[in-house]
């Protein structure tokens, strides 16, 4: 079994409502436009796996710390993963930063930093995403965004290409089903009052809120509605600067 747990969200509209079968909210992203966005490739025992990952500094890239495997492949400026572009670098990663307490069972301090063999140029393609300050707060109500190349239906492979959504961030109490929800280190993300339909991405993606990564991509419910649990990247900025500071 796969143990990554994959979501993210589009939200349709009625198709009697719309009289088409548009898919509102969710869309391919324009080519090049995420440039913090990372496709990991991880081996697993015999198998390939992938998540989504986002750069951070030219040398570090943030994902989750459930996206388990050794080694760990990054590939920076791409759009569809299928079809290498002049764009692409493609990355060793040197040292995987799991967090000291990731608790796999209950999917608590899902975060890792992964520091590369060596540092991404810097292009129109590939750039880095600003983390949280440390006082930073986000709200719910607010809108956000997730991109990430996952998987569009039940069964592998993945979209070819970036797809994105915009995702509300909601109270804590909508996420009271999970069991483990934890206010101060996770995120409770996606309307669960609309009409929706899962869009299955990568873990380890960021949800980006007025240009600022504040989660990953983390954990979603078996029964492919919405909200999912993201990792609140805030809590962790202690963690992260220590890290980023001493490599
Ligand atoms: C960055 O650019 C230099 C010079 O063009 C090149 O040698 C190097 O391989 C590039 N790095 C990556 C990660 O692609
Ligand atoms: C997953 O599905 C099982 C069986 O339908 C259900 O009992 C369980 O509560 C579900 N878990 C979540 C997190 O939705």
């Amino acid at each position: 079994m796969k143990c990554l747990l994959l979501l993210l969200l589009l939200t349709f509209l009625l198709a009697h409502e719309t009289g088409a079968d548009d898919i509102i909210g969710g869309k391919e992203s324009r080519p090049h436009s995420r440039p913090y966005m990372a496709f990991l490739e991880m081996k697993l025992g015999n198998e390939w796996d992938y998540c989504g990952g986002f750069l951070i500094r030219s040398d570090f890239v943030m994902t989750a710390a459930h996206c388990v495997g050794d080694p760990i492949t990054v590939i920076l400026g791409a759009h569809n993963i299928r079809k290498p572009e002049e764009t692409w670098q493609i990355l060793k990663v040197r040292h995987q930063f799991r967090h000291p307490e990731y608790n796999a069972e209950r999917l608590l301090n899902d975060i890792m930093l992964l520091k590369l063999e060596k540092k991404a140029n810097m292009t129109t393609a590939v750039g880095t995403l600003p983390l949280p300050s440390t006082f930073n707060s986000v709200l719910p109500e607010n809108e956000c965004l997730a991109a990430g190349w996952g998987r569009t239906g039940p069964k592998p492979p993945g979209s070819d290409t970036l797809q994105e959504v915009e995702l509300t961030l909601m109270n804590p109490s909508d996420c009271k089903d999970f069991g483990y929800f934890d206010v101060r280190s996770q995120l409770c993300v996606g309307n669960p009052n609309l009409r929706k339909a899962v869009f299955r991405g990568d873990s380890g993606g960021p949800l980006v809120c007025s240009g600022v990564a504040q989660g990953i991509v983390s954990r979603g419910n078996n029964n492919t509605k919405p909200p999912s649990v993201f990792t609140r990247i805030a809590y962790y900025n202690f963690w992260i600067n220590q890290i980023l500071k001493a490599n």
